[in-house]
């Protein structure tokens, strides 16, 4: 195991991973990885360039050569997203960039080509990975390793709250299908599938608000990283 701690949290969005994640990154003066920004950078820088999925080598070379910028503000917190000098901080949380990215995500090359960058996350005081193989592949000696889970009722619902909040309209029966999709998607495929690791902690926050969320994980940490109280 590093001397550099790693926690890594995984599951489904809409779990209240990002939440969970900035708070710790924050609270710990840790690096935040959110390793799905990554897969959405190459979803749109794809759509931008032509590249097709079916042009695996194209794709694998857009990712090795993705010139991306994750800015961060204050300890873990991801400020804005910087793609080829471009802001798209925006551009890549849409539900159409989410629905690519897990596309592109399912090709067992393009994971290939993103380890490397995501390992590079991995520095002094600590790591906070935010995905779906944090903890199976990516940092499989992690100390402490959550799969937060909801129904996907719950997760749209909560979708759709956000989307509203943003003032972008939608209907909850187009997003829990656009979840159920996805879930399946990322669940299924071959390489790098969406699961808990066998030593993973499963939570449930379908029935939780998100402060019991956070104050949970947050005895848990105090609990098992050694040095945190
Ligand atoms: O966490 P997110 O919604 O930003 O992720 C977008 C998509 O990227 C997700 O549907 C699947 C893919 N993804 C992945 O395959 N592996 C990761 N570690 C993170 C995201």
């Amino acid at each position: 195991m590093s001397s550099v701690p790693i926690i890594t949290i995984d599951g489904p969005s809409g779990t209240g991973k990002g939440t969970v994640c900035s708070f710790l990154a924050n609270w710990l003066g840790w690096h935040f990885l959110d390793s799905g920004a990554i897969y959405r950078v190459l979803a749109l820088a794809a759509m931008k360039r032509n590249v097709t999925n079916d042009d695996i080598q194209k794709l694998s070379q857009l990712a090795v050569d993705l010139d991306v910028e994750f800015q961060v503000q204050g300890a873990g917190q991801l400020s804005h997203v910087v793609f080829d000098d471009e802001d798209v901080t925006d551009d890549i949380r849409t539900e159409d960039c989410g629905n690519a990215a897990s596309i592109v995500a399912a090709i067992p090359e393009v994971r290939q080509a993103l380890l490397a960058r995501q390992k590079a996350f991995h520095q002094p005081p600590g790591l906070v990975a935010d995905g779906r193989d944090m903890g199976t592949v990516v940092f499989p000696d992690a100390e402490l390793k959550l799969f937060l889970t909801a129904s996907a009722e719950e997760r749209a619902k909560r979708r759709l709250k956000q989307l509203k909040d943003k003032g972008i309209s939608a209907n909850l029966r187009d997003l829990s299908d656009d979840i159920a999709e996805r879930d399946a998607r990322d669940s299924k495929r071959s390489v790098s599938p969406l699961k808990p690791a066998e030593d993973a902690i499963v939570i449930d926050t379908s029935d939780l608000g998100i402060e019991n969320v956070v104050g949970n994980i947050r005895e848990l940490v105090i609990k098992m990283i050694p040095g945190v109280s």
